[in-house]
């Protein structure tokens, strides 16, 4: 056994009314001014506003920049950074999903390093830790509260820059189940196989270890639970709740132990065509996890098909257990609302060879069981394009 690295200290609140404890925390921390980093429904529907509130009550002062889209671009990121400097802000908050929460992160990383966000694509690149950041998470999906990992569209090339860096780390995270009663049925779903995706990645990649299994088992049993109900019926607290764990505790398996193609692959096609990260994972997934699927990683897969409890799992071949795996990812993704394929995402096959190319050169790739050429990936997208039939 290697010799095992693993990063969780964020601070972490979780339940109905979970917002209420970070006002004493914020206190005890001496938070002064901070800005708030959200998109325009969670400003205009008073959400940013909520959280403001108890800012106010540790005492603090605030702004607001709301201005945060899916898939946030480096000019996002710059005008934050602008707003930052100019009102002298000692912590970030981050109120949405992996959206806010990731831009907060890029901010952070370059006040405290100075230079441009580009500077820190790649592994481990910048110096020394951010400024604080609280994560008041409104979805159930990225896990980006509790990982060192953020993602930044460069919207110029049409692709995502995947930063892995320690130091990016939030400082305090809040999951607050009264902000993700009001999802959508649509978002709930895309976040909810995010999730899953990153549970089934940090388990088949080549740095999982036994802890980060413990967390991503458990994650994947939990969303083949919860998730559907969640998507049926926004108000099921119980689902609710269940899945803002699982998306955490996946969040902790793949910061530690890492992602790989299917993630890989979704940044350059949501990079490319601006489509939601977890649909273009969703899609993604049975076809990698095909590919990946071999005698090496057979071990693995069974750990998987014993979590998503299918029958026999213990006793199945090699063979079964990695079909049976792949067919209850595309069992689970219909059930729930996905597209099937990449054709209905208006994704064109021309473009393959260039998501390739994006593709191979991703930090996430270097994790995946298997190291894919180019042309295997590119024949993964012309697969996914299509659809299992
Ligand atoms: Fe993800």
């Amino acid at each position: 056994m290697e010799a095992i690295r693993m990063e969780a200290v964020t601070t972490s609140f979780f339940g109905y009314g979970a917002i209420n404890l970070l006002s004493s925390e914020l206190k005890k921390r001496g938070a002064k001014r901070a800005l708030i980093v959200t998109d325009q429904f969670l400003y205009e529907s008073g959400v940013a506003n909520k959280v403001g509130d108890v800012l106010l009550t540790a005492n603090m002062e605030y702004a607001i920049y709301y201005l945060v889209q899916p898939n946030p671009t480096v000019e996002v990121v710059n005008e934050c950074i602008n707003a930052a400097k100019a009102l002298d802000i000692d912590w970030l908050v981050a109120v949405g999903g992996g959206s806010s929460i990731d831009t907060s992160k890029a901010v952070s990383i370059v006040l405290a390093n100075g230079g441009n966000v580009e500077d820190y694509e790649g592994i481990d690149k910048s110096g020394k830790a951010g400024i604080p950041i609280v994560a008041v998470n409104t979805t159930a999906g990225t896990g980006s509260e509790v990982t060192t990992f953020y993602i930044v569209t460069d919207a110029k090339r049409h692709s995502k820059m995947c930063m892995v860096d320690k130091n990016c780390k939030v400082t305090i995270a809040v999951n607050d189940t009264q902000f993700m009663v009001g999802m959508p049925k649509g978002l709930t779903a895309a976040t909810g196989m995010d999730a899953m995706t990153h549970a089934v990645e940090a388990v088949l990649s080549n740095k999982s270890n036994p802890l980060t299994d413990k967390d991503a088992l458990w994650a994947i049993r939990t969303i083949k639970d919860y998730l559907p109900r969640a998507v049926l019926n926004g108000n099921d607290l119980e689902a609710r709740d269940q899945m803002a764990y699982a998306q955490y505790v996946a969040g902790m398996a793949f910061s530690n132990g890492g992602l790989g193609m299917v993630h890989a692959m979704a940044h350059s096609l949501g990079g490319m065509y601006n489509l939601p990260h977890g649909i273009c994972n969703a899609v993604l997934l049975p076809h990698v996890m095909r590919f990946n699927g071999v005698n090496k990683t057979a071990a693995n897969f069974k750990k998987i098909a014993i979590a998503l409890q299918i029958p026999n799992a213990k006793q199945m071949s090699e063979r079964e257990v990695i079909t049976k795996s792949i067919d209850y990812m595309i069992h689970l993704s219909k059930e729930v609302g996905i597209t099937q394929n990449l054709a209905q995402l208006k994704a064109n096959p021309e473009d393959f060879e260039n998501l390739g190319t994006l593709a191979i050169k991703d930090a996430c790739m270097q994790d995946n069981p298997i190291m894919p050429t180019k042309e295997e990936v590119v024949k993964v997208y012309h697969e996914a394009y299509q659809g299992f039939i």
